[in-house]
């Protein structure tokens, strides 16, 4: 199995990318510690990791408030063993889709920058806390197409995701040399919960041209984005460096 003993932290578990992403990693070996604000999904999702026969548990925790961050990191790690290896980070948020950048409302930039950018640096921050003295982790931040390879529909998602990417490419050259790989994943359009609300929302915005039907129907799996963290995580990538890009 791909990842036979690999102690893992991932964030975002409970409905899409991160859920399947902890499903797949349960059905190759892992231990699995995750977060999320979502409590009923949660459970279900606890409960499928268990039923593919992996050690499985969930913490209630808002990437954004530091100190809840920090003590379900050490808890976690505590649960893990002593030691975590790898680090998923997938929680995240879109909102102001196909809102002009004249209108756009500073609070929905400062919930989506919260959350998908200070929300990683800090699940970062405390993990590599425990990764430096072990001289060993690999860490997997959700980046996306969005605000690295081109544009968005919301302003204040493609920024927070230009940021997640560029946080990448500093951790990459500064945790390297604690033994530490740091990739993110570039994911295109997938059938998620996040996804299917700002596909809904542009379609209402532009005054419903086209089949909604049509247009959540083109979306991809989650498990496909799933099998490339995953293998990621694993051994086997050992030799990836910076940035992979998905369907
Ligand atoms: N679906 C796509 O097309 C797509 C494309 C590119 C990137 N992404 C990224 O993938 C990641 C996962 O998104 P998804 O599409 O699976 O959406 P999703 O809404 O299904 O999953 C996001 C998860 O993050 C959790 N979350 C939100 N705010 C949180 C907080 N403050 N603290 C802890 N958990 C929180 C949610 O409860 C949810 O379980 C996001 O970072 C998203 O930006 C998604």
């Amino acid at each position: 199995m791909l990842l036979e003993g690999k102690r893992i932290i991932l964030t975002g578990g409970s409905t899409g990318i991160g859920r399947a992403t902890a499903l797949r990693a349960a059905s190759e070996g892992a231990q699995i510690a995750f977060f999320d604000v979502n409590d009923s999904d949660a459970a279900t999702a606890l409960k499928e990791i268990e039923s593919a026969g992996a050690k499985g548990r969930y913490w209630h925790v808002d990437i954004v408030q530091e100190d809840q961050v920090q003590s379900a990191v050490d808890e976690a790690v505590e649960w893990l063993g002593g030691k975590v290896d790898v680090l998923i980070n997938v929680a995240g948020v879109l909102k102001g889709a196909n809102v002009s950048i004249d209108e756009f409302p500073e609070d929905v930039w400062d919930f989506v920058i919260d959350i998908n950018l200070k929300g990683t640096f800090l699940v970062v921050k405390h993990v590599a806390r425990h990764m430096i003295p072990a001289a060993d982790g690999t860490i997997i931040i959700t980046s996306s197409g969005a605000g690295v390879l081109g544009g968005s529909s919301s302003y204040a998602y493609g920024s927070s995701k230009g940021g997640t990417h560029g946080l990448t490419m500093v951790l990459d050259g500064t945790l390297g040399q604690h033994g530490i790989r740091v990739n993110d994943v570039l994911p295109g359009a997938l059938d998620t919960p996040l996804k299917r609300a700002q596909v809904e929302a542009v379609h209402d915005a532009t005054g419903k041209q086209g089949s909604l039907g049509d247009k959540l129907e083109a979306l991809a799996s989650p498990d496909g984005v799933a099998n490339v963290m995953v293998w990621l995580a694993s051994d086997e990538a050992a030799y990836v460096r910076g940035s992979v890009r998905t369907i």
